[in-house]
């Protein structure tokens, strides 16, 4: 399949994204978390196509993507009383809630789950497209099964062209990390993933407790050990200990070392070293797009610095951890799928 290249600022590639849509083919678009591979959410054959292109799970849920609020009753049902209040705060915005399934709502979307994780996306070319078109996307990450998230259509086209029909070029994205995922109860909510909306965020704005739990059984993909992952292997350390190890990196590895930092100064050669800005909102946007810079290099490893322990950094923490998974989950998750 030729995956084609559209441009939101030419009317007629918006069209073509949906149309395509329509007919039932995968696009990926932009959204302001990371790039989603959209297929039609009311076309349940449209939505299975989704996990032969990624090469995931059959029982892993989707997010469908809504072009605003007044949508959310379509998709689900029992909502409670404080939810939209709320939600007219929080979107469009980085938060995916999940809430019991309107019964129309395809098995293939839930993973056969009673619920359903819905979102409306900040992204002006999506929301155009999804309002022009009355459409609803289920959409995942656009990127292979447990791979990295794309935060730039390039990133899309690396690891899905030839699977897909298109992908909707909107630009870097501007958050960089996937939506926090929240589990809605009428007496509280869980944080099942986190993102860009922190706990404490929520908890202000919900007048219900709001949990996080450090580990739970929901069917999040992103809650597996393994996940958001480069090529290269990835070690966290610490600014000292990265320091100390740089210089004898090779004698004491034997492999290609890279490094992700954004305070430690590191001596002799530096070409495979990364710098990423210090604060939390800017480092948040570049962490993908430099890990797949680094992965581009050829490395066997990846030397991240571990980022500051501050409250506000514990989606990066996440993330960070899930990328750097240990040897044994890899190839077990590798041997699965
Ligand atoms: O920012 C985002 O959330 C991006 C953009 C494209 O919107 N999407 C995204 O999708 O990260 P994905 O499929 O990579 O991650 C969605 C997560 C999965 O881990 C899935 O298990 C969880 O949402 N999820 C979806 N529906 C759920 C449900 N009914 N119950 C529990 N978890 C659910
Ligand atoms: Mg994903």
């Amino acid at each position: 399949m030729n995956t084609e290249h559209l441009f939101p600022h030419n009317t007629n590639d918006i069209a073509r994204a949906g149309y395509l849509l329509r007919a039932g083919e995968l696009v990926a678009v932009p959204t302001e978390t990371v790039y989603g591979l959209a297929a039609d959410a009311s076309n349940a054959a449209a939505v299975a196509k989704i996990f032969a292109a990624k090469g995931r799970p059959a029982d892993h849920p989707l997010i469908v993507h809504l072009a605003g609020l007044d949508q959310l009753t379509r998709w689900a049902c029992e909502i409670p009383d404080w939810l939209p209040p709320v939600l007219t705060q929080l979107w469009p915005g980085p938060l995916t809630v999940i809430l019991k399934k309107q019964p129309h709502v395809s098995d293939v979307i839930t993973g056969g789950l009673p619920t359903v994780g819905l979102r409306v996306p900040n992204h002006p070319v999506l929301r155009d497209l999804l309002q022009q078109f009355d459409l609803a996307v289920a959409a995942p990450s656009a990127n292979p099964y447990q791979q990295l998230s794309p935060t730039r259509a390039e990133h899309v086209l690396a690891g899905l062209r030839g699977k897909i029909a298109a992908v909707l070029d909107g630009g870097p994205c501007t958050l960089g990390t996937e939506s926090t995922i929240l589990r809605i109860d009428h007496d509280h909510a869980e944080v099942l993933r986190q993102g860009p909306l922190s706990a404490a965020t929520l908890q202000e704005l919900l007048p219900v407790p709001v949990h996080t739990p450090v580990r739970h059984q929901h069917a999040v993909s992103g809650n597996k050990k393994v996940h958001y992952r480069p090529r290269a292997h990835v070690q966290l350390l610490p600014s000292e200990a990265l320091q100390q190890q740089w210089p004898q990196r090779h004698a004491t590895t034997g492999k290609r070392v890279g490094a992700l930092v954004y305070s430690a100064p590191l001596d002799g050669d530096t070409t495979a070293v990364l710098r990423v800005p210090p604060t939390h909102h800017d480092y948040r946007q570049r962490l993908y797009a430099a890990l797949f810079e680094l992965d581009q290099r050829g490395l066997d490893e990846i030397w991240v610095e571990l980022p500051p322990q501050e409250p506000e950094w514990a989606d990066i923490h996440d993330r960070l951890q899930r990328a750097a998974g240990s040897a044994d989950e890899r190839e077990s998750a590798t041997d699965q799928h």
